[in-house]
């Protein structure tokens, strides 16, 4: 998992792109601090989800001899972009409304090896009884106008501190290798902000988003082909 560290003085100096060179040092170190406890935290309901994805693959290579997930990837929001969030929002920059309007500081990516495994393994997290679902938006069964899938969870996870249970949210992506391959490809194309695809472009790109989800479709069925053929071989040769 890739972890991203801030240190205090990546905090200090998005603070100052933001309230200016002449905020007082003593306002810029209280801030750092809370900052970086609170992103301490963050690392921590990552770290947690992250076990329980791990968890659950080694139950399923246990059971099925196989492994739904691809790779997992887990990232802390940058300072500068849940700076420019709160300011999108129209709210200022504190720790209080940090906590209580972004819902994606930390941030983790399933990719899963076919499309049953995304729904089965959102399932299985969200029926362990320390989770709570936040949030829901399923770009699978309702893709997004430019083609993207992946399905989006908001959980609330609990991290035990030494003296204190914290709730903390973190935003899930689950999707498979096409809809991966589609949504990284499609990242780096809109790399250039200012950039205006025309229409035949951005059909272009739609169209690519069915072909992969065609692609997912068929390796699905293949898989279900695959394991009744193994069934009745298995069945025959016990
Ligand atoms: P923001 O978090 O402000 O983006 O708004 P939101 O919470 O309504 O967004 P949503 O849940 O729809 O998407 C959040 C994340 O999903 C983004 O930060 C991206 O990582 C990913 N995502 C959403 N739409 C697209 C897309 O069209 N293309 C790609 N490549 N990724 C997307
Ligand atoms: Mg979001």
């Amino acid at each position: 998992m890739s972890k991203e560290v801030q240190n205090d003085e990546d905090v200090k100096s998005a603070l100052r792109q933001i309230f200016g060179e002449d905020v007082s040092p003593e306002t810029l170190k209280n801030y750092a601090h809370k900052y970086a406890e609170l992103m301490a935290y963050y690392r921590c309901a990552l770290m947690e989800v992250e076990t329980k994805f791990n968890v659950l693959d080694e139950e399923f290579s246990l059971q099925f001899d196989r492994n739904p997930i691809e790779s997992i990837k887990g990232r802390i929001k940058r300072p500068e972009s849940i700076h420019k969030k709160l300011l999108k929002y129209g709210l200022d920059i504190s720790i209080e409304n940090i906590k209580n309007n972004i819902n994606d500081i930390a941030g983790i990516r399933v990719v899963c090896s076919f499309l049953d495994d995304v729904y089965v393994l959102a399932d299985a997290l969200l029926k362990q009884d320390d989770i709570t679902l936040i949030e829901k938006k399923d770009y699978i069964k309702n893709p997004k106008e430019n083609g993207y899938r992946s399905l989006h969870l908001i959980v609330g996870v609990p991290i035990f501190l030494a003296h204190e249970k914290r709730i903390m949210n973190v935003e899930i992506q689950l999707r498979t290798i096409a809809m991966d391959f589609w949504a990284s490809l499609e990242h780096q194309l809109r790399y250039k902000k200012d950039f205006v695809y025309t229409d035949e472009m951005l059909r272009e790109l739609k169209e690519c988003a069915e072909t992969s989800s065609e692609l997912d479709l068929r390796m699905e069925n293949l898989r279900h082909k695959v394991r009744s053929s193994l069934d009745s071989y298995n069945r025959i040769h016990s």
